[in-house]
């Protein structure tokens, strides 16, 4: 998958050994770093060569109008878009007056390396000057997950072989409007058409509203956005250390110069042969909707202060202990596989890079790695990256689920205007509002109501943390179950609850009726908050009084959600025996995706108006095959391979977030071949830019997908209503894999052999159980138990068959009439069962 001249194999690094060996916005997304609040693309600290600058802070957007060129009621008016906060990553070389430029300097032993043990950018190589001179360059660069305000860099230049003049000029820089000096352009902004690219902005975002310099190395600049109105400050400071062979310390001249729109500090010095000169550069950021550029920037100069006096060498100290304590947690190890080792590690890198300190911000589909889908917050962080979180570090899934809470005043604002009861979240946002501009494939996506339940309850069921669902928990639960009662309808003899007009998961099928996966996610959310409300009633009677009085909420209200959860509508296809997608799906007309004459283009939504697209029968990724994952319990064996089997070849995957999830269904199936395929599809989604737009952010979804592939996947850990059951799957060609899941606080570390599972608790002071491993109930606590495994029988997804003429006509038949169509029993949504925090766990 990768070229390993230039990537060398690494478990704990990701590593360049060749200038320019990998295309360079993949380069600067790869080699990205963020801690969920400040997030550097890896640019070089000289400026050039850049395919795309960046530097994020969490939230920090700025909004235009959207102009509908035909306006309809309720469309987004709002466009929202992260905005590239001040660059303060430059620190320009220049030896000899000669400017250091990667892109045509002759360059010996090169190597720029992103170390996950410490979250360190380094970058080491001997830059032969054009004057002939010999100069070995080293670089370093921390975006801090300790201090939240932080980054750190360094560079260090030695004079191997000549006396020369050396001038380093460290910035802060507006590149949001400015440009610097050297006109880059800005290649990756391109104005071909990409709707998952950023939308340009063309007026001026950054308003200068302040500059400071102290002392004669500290500068800060403070901004406002135009229209959000968003305030930012970012101040720098340094420390500079030069080492001569004989000991006397040279001359060193600083200039510091402060504008509107940068900030330079100058460093030059004479020196001779032997001489190491090395700068440091602290940087603080601090962002607000509400507060002055001034205020800001007196928080930055006292975040300096403090990690000045900390120094750089101890918060690098401190970010490899944090690490240590994050790994020991989160890793997954497939043994003696050292190339997909460091894949995987590098994508669970990602997703603590994302979210870490997020904190009141939620997780962008590109974390803080870049400008794709405009830096908006989806549906990814629900279903692809809080499983990880709760099992892992869950006071950060917290933190996330506590920001969609956060987001309920402007939810429930939207439900109303949109006609709707309860809260109807926006499909993409920042701040909140709807930024979608096309609902079809944006608003209409309903989904994200239950995706957001569906992320509470594991939240729950992993921790215990019954004070989150009974505050911030059932607020989230009634607002949506509200809104789903307000959205779907009884038929007129009171027999289904149905749901219309709709966009489910796949956006290849946009506004249909009875979308699969969204009838079983509602169901799932109407259940759930059913569930919890009646057991608030007979456990927690005083919490139960305050909601129903704060909700003006009765039980017959709560009988109706149960009522329409029971007889949800879940559209099932006798003939084929599988769940259509949606009301019409099987009506639509059959693309064979593997034509090299008549298949179409890829990714379809490039090539294709979505006309074209709508009346096909294909997928974007996966939406049945989803819910056949989230919602397992609910669908037999039998029904399960029948579904997978007839959407996998309908299925473009040209979503990243669909190749994951068919690797765990396929893995369940035994689809062996196929687990291993898309899961390798998913690893590799950006080390191998497998969908061509890695430059523009990392797929935090699909890292978080690869995760579950391993964990829930191969390793076959499931939770359904906080049951937890272990089933591994592992690929013949692995020899064994060990990941580790904490539940409610106790750490349990699973190895997956050919024929064993070992469970341990690894951490935590008491025992977890029952788990049910390969059919045996068990108890686990300190003292690892082994439990034999049966052979499994390896399965072969059946050859591709189109249906004849007669076929589609009776299969048109029945998808024409669903009410004729018997829906199966869908097993009863689960919900909790007594208090959770003391039926799954038995005190050692
Ligand atoms: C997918 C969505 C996803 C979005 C952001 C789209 O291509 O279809 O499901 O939420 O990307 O990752």
């Amino acid at each position: 998958m990768m070229d390993r001249d230039v990537t060398p194999v690494d478990e704990w690094r990701l590593i360049e050994a060749k200038p320019g060996g990998i295309p360079l916005g993949v380069a600067e997304t790869l080699f990205a770093q963020s801690n969920g609040y400040i997030g550097m693309r890896a640019n070089p600290a000289e400026g050039r060569d850049s395919a795309e600058h960046g530097t994020f802070i969490n939230g920090l957007h700025e909004t235009w109008h959207i102009r509908h060129a035909e306006d309809a009621y309720g469309l987004a008016r709002e466009g929202q878009s992260i905005i590239n906060a001040p660059d303060s990553k430059a620190m320009r070389l220049y030896i000899d007056d000669e400017p250091l430029r990667l892109g045509n300097a002759e360059v010996l032993d090169y190597e720029r390396s992103l170390d996950f043990r410490d979250g360190i950018l380094r970058r080491r190589f001997t830059w032969r000057t054009p004057g002939g001179k010999n100069v070995r360059v080293t670089s370093e660069r921390m975006v801090s997950f300790q201090e939240k305000h932080v980054a750190v860099m360094s560079l260090e230049v030695e004079l191997l072989d000549s006396d020369a003049a050396v001038a380093i000029n460290s910035q802060i820089l507006n590149r949001q409007d400015g440009e610097d000096e050297y006109h880059d352009s800005d290649a990756a902004q391109g104005s071909e058409l990409d709707p998952r690219r950023a939308e340009t902005l063309h007026d001026r975002v950054l308003n200068p509203t302040f500059q400071a310099e102290s002392g004669s190395e500290r500068s800060t600049l403070a901004f406002r956005c135009a229209r959000s109105k968003m305030t930012v400050a970012c101040a720098m400071d340094h420390e500079y250390t030069v080492t001569t062979p004989d000991g006397e310390a040279p001359f060193i001249e600083i200039d510091q110069r402060t504008e509107q729109d940068s900030a330079q500090v100058l460093y030059h010095v004479n020196a001779p042969k032997g001489t190491v000169i090395r700068l440091e550069k602290f940087v603080s950021y601090h962002s607000s909707r509400h507060v002055r550029g001034e205020e800001l920037a007196f928080r930055c100069a006292r975040t300096l202060n403090r990690v000045r006096r900390i120094g750089l060498r101890t918060l690098q100290e401190n970010q490899k202990e944090w690490l240590e304590r994050f790994w020991d947690r989160s890793d997954v190890v497939i043994h003696n596989q050292p190339e997909l080792q460091q894949a995987v590690r590098w994508n669970i890198w990602q997703l603590i890079q994302a979210s870490a300190r997020a904190e009141f911000q939620g997780i962008p589909a590109k974390g803080m790695t870049g400008t794709g889908y405009g830096g908006h917050y989806f549906w990814d962080t629900e279903i692809y990256v809080l499983p990880f979180l709760s099992y892992t570090s869950p006071s950060f899934a917290r933190n996330a689920l506590r920001f969609r809470w956060d987001m309920l005043e402007a939810a429930w604002s939207r439900a109303d205007e949109l006609a709707h009861d309860g809260a109807l979240f926006p499909w993409r946002t920042i701040n909140g509002m709807e930024s979608s501009a096309y609902y079809a494939a944006g608003t209409a996506q309903y989904h994200i109501d239950a995706d957001i339940v569906y992320a509470l309850m594991k939240y729950v069921y992993a921790t215990g943390d019954v004070d989150f669902l009974l505050r911030e928990g059932t607020d989230l639960l009634l607002s949506t179950a509200r809104f789903w009662m307000s959205l779907g309808f009884f038929d007129a003899e009171r027999k289904e609850f149905q749901i219309h007009s709709v966009t489910g998961p796949d956006e290849y099928n946009t506004v249909v009726n009875n979308n699969l996966y969204t009838n079983v996610m509602a169901q799932y959310n109407l259940d759930a908050a059913a569930d919890v409300i009646r057991q608030m009633m007979t456990e927690r009677p005083e919490a139960f009084r305050e909601v129903c009085h704060r909700y003006n909420l009765e039980m017959a209200e709560v009988e109706e959600w149960e009522e329409a959860a029971a007889k949800m509508y879940i559209p099932f296809n006798e003939e084929l025996g599988i769940h259509p997608q949606d009301d019409q799906f099987l009506l639509r007309k059959r693309w064979n995706l593997d034509d090299p004459e008549a298949g179409p283009k890829r990714p379809l939504l490039l090539h294709y108006h979505p006309l074209t697209i709508y009346r096909h029968q294909i997928i974007k990724q996966a939406d049945v095959v989803l819910a056949l994952f989230l919602q397992g319990n609910k669908f037999t064996d039998e029904e399960k391979r029948a579904d997978y089997d007839y959407y996998d070849p309908l299925t473009t995957g040209d979503s990243s977030l669909s190749a994951v999830v068919q690797s765990i269904v396929a893995a369940e199936l035994g689809y062996g071949e196929k687990a291993i395929d898309f899961f390798i599809r998913g690893l590799y989604v950006d080390l191998a830019n497998l969908h061509g737009n890695a430059a523009d952010g990392v797929h935090v979804a699909s890292a978080g997908g690869v995760w579950q592939s391993l964990v829930y996947g191969f390793g076959g850990f499931r939770d359904y209503g906080g049951a937890f059951t272990i089933d591994p799957r592992l690929p013949d060609e692995w020899e064994g894999l060990t990941y580790r899941v904490t539940i409610y606080g106790c750490r349990l570390r699973v190895t997956v052999r050919r024929r064993t599972v070992e469970v341990v608790v690894e951490e935590g002071d008491h025992a977890l159980g029952p788990i049910h491993i390969a059919g045996h109930e068990v108890i686990v606590g300190a003292e690892p138990i082994t439990i034999v495994v049966g052979e499994r029988p390896e399965h072969e997804p059946p050859a591709e068959s189109e249906p004849d003429e007669e076929d589609l006509a009776r299969i048109a038949e029945q998808a024409d009439s669903p009410s004729d169509a018997s829906p199966p029993a869908a097993p009863k949504g689960t919900g909790m069962q007594g208090d959770p925090a003391e039926s799954k766990t038995a005190k050692k």
